[in-house]
């Protein structure tokens, strides 16, 4: 059976509660706030529990101030295009995916001006520098929680602390991080929070949201139906509507729903121990053995379950092959949509095998992987 390690890309295996969920949810709900029928009213009140679920995850205040997305790309995209305009000058860092450079990039061409932070051959940004960078026309910070590529976490209290003193609006990709790192908008002063439901958050890919803190002005990526103000012409402007037009996606939020409950049951704390776990296993495995260059800071083990690595000067592609097709393990390889990290890496070229994992993995699934790099190796 594969043994699946590309949970960083999405988590394969979802709580049982969560396809029981959806399969009742598509069969059953009608549309949210298009009707007062007990289909359309059960959509809505979905809706509603999973708002309050991810305020409770989040400590939002008011779960109206969340607003269902797509996935983490789709509420950067709104956070990143409807919070900044040309003269404004970003704060972000090399440790980015392409779903907050590319949104970037394109402002850049519009008047916005970008400066990025660099990071140390760990990959660990600099906060001296990052404070060291702010200028009279700053406006934002756009900064991962965590790197897909390395795992290593950024300090949001530190990050908090210089945009509070310096006025500056903090944007956050929390694609790694929602449901499984503690993350309180409120104390962290935090102005969108941008996540992704199907990675650790366990929910349906279509599933994603952003928190955008009380009174911030946005202009909403998207216009249309929100089944309230029908005879206006201007989108209504009160949170979630102004950045929910169309029909939403209830059965993933149905999904995302039972998700959440899974979460909440099993303990988010309990799951962070149990993946810490599994990679630490696997690091202190493979560390050793000559000829694996491991890329990221484990001189702590608070981070994201994720190992990535390289095999000699041997393609990442090439490795990912022979991992999944003479053992059956899955990972990501080349270049994770992580530019500007790869760069700083080195490994433009070569790429990195990126191990991700999940509570759902085993010992003795890790106990594979580190024999099957010894198998590679030893070739
Ligand atoms: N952003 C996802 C990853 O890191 C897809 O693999």
């Amino acid at each position: 059976m594969m043994i699946y390690f590309d949970n960083a890309a999405t988590t394969l295996k979802k709580p049982r509660e969560v396809t029981e969920a959806m399969v009742k949810a598509v069969t059953t709900m009608g549309n949210s706030g298009r009707g007062v029928h007990e289909s359309a009213l059960d959509s809505s009140r979905i809706i509603y529990q999973t708002r309050k679920q991810l305020a409770e995850l989040f400590c939002v205040p008011d779960p109206k101030q969340i607003a269902f997305t797509l996935n983490a790309t789709d509420s950067l995209n709104m956070a990143i295009q409807g919070l900044l305009k040309p003269g404004d000058h970003v704060i972000t860092t090399v440790m980015e995916h392409n779903s907050v450079l590319r949104p970037l990039y394109h402002l850049e061409k519009q008047g916005v001006t970008l400066s990025f932070i660099a990071t140390n051959s760990l990959g660990v940004i600099d906060y001296e520098l990052l404070y060291k960078a702010i200028r009279p026309d700053t406006k934002a910070i756009v900064i991962t929680h965590a790197s897909n590529l390395t795992g290593n976490l950024v300090n949001l209290t530190k990050i908090s602390h210089i945009a509070q003193e310096k006025k500056l609006l903090v944007i956050i990709d929390a694609s790694q991080t929602a449901g499984v790192i503690p993350i309180d908008v409120t104390d962290l002063q935090i102005d969108a929070l941008c996540f992704t439901g199907h990675k650790s958050l366990l929910g349906p890919q279509g599933t994603g949201g952003i928190y955008l803190k009380e009174g911030l002005s946005i202009q909403p990526l998207r216009y249309g139906g929100t089944g309230v103000e029908t005879y206006n012409k201007d989108q209504p402007q009160s949170m979630p509507t102004l950045l929910e037009a169309g029909t939403l996606n209830s059965h993933g939020i149905a999904g995302l729903n039972a998700a959440l409950s899974y979460i909440e049951k099993t303990g988010r704390q309990t799951i962070y121990q149990l993946e810490q776990e599994l990679m630490i296993r696997f690091y202190k495995g493979i560390k050793q053995l000559p000829g694996i260059k491991i890329y990221g800071d484990f001189s702590t083990f608070n981070r994201c379950p994720i190992v990535s690595l390289n095999i000699r000067d041997l393609d990442s592609s090439d490795v990912s092959d022979q991992l999944y097709s003479e053992f059956d393990i899955a990972t990501r390889s080349g270049g994770h949509c992580a530019p500007l990290m790869h760069q700083t890496l080195g490994t433009i070229n070569q790429g990195a095998v990126r191990f991700s994992f999940s509570h759902y993995n085993t010992n003795k699934e890790v106990d594979e992987a580190i024999h099957a790099i010894n198998v590679i190796l030893s070739k």
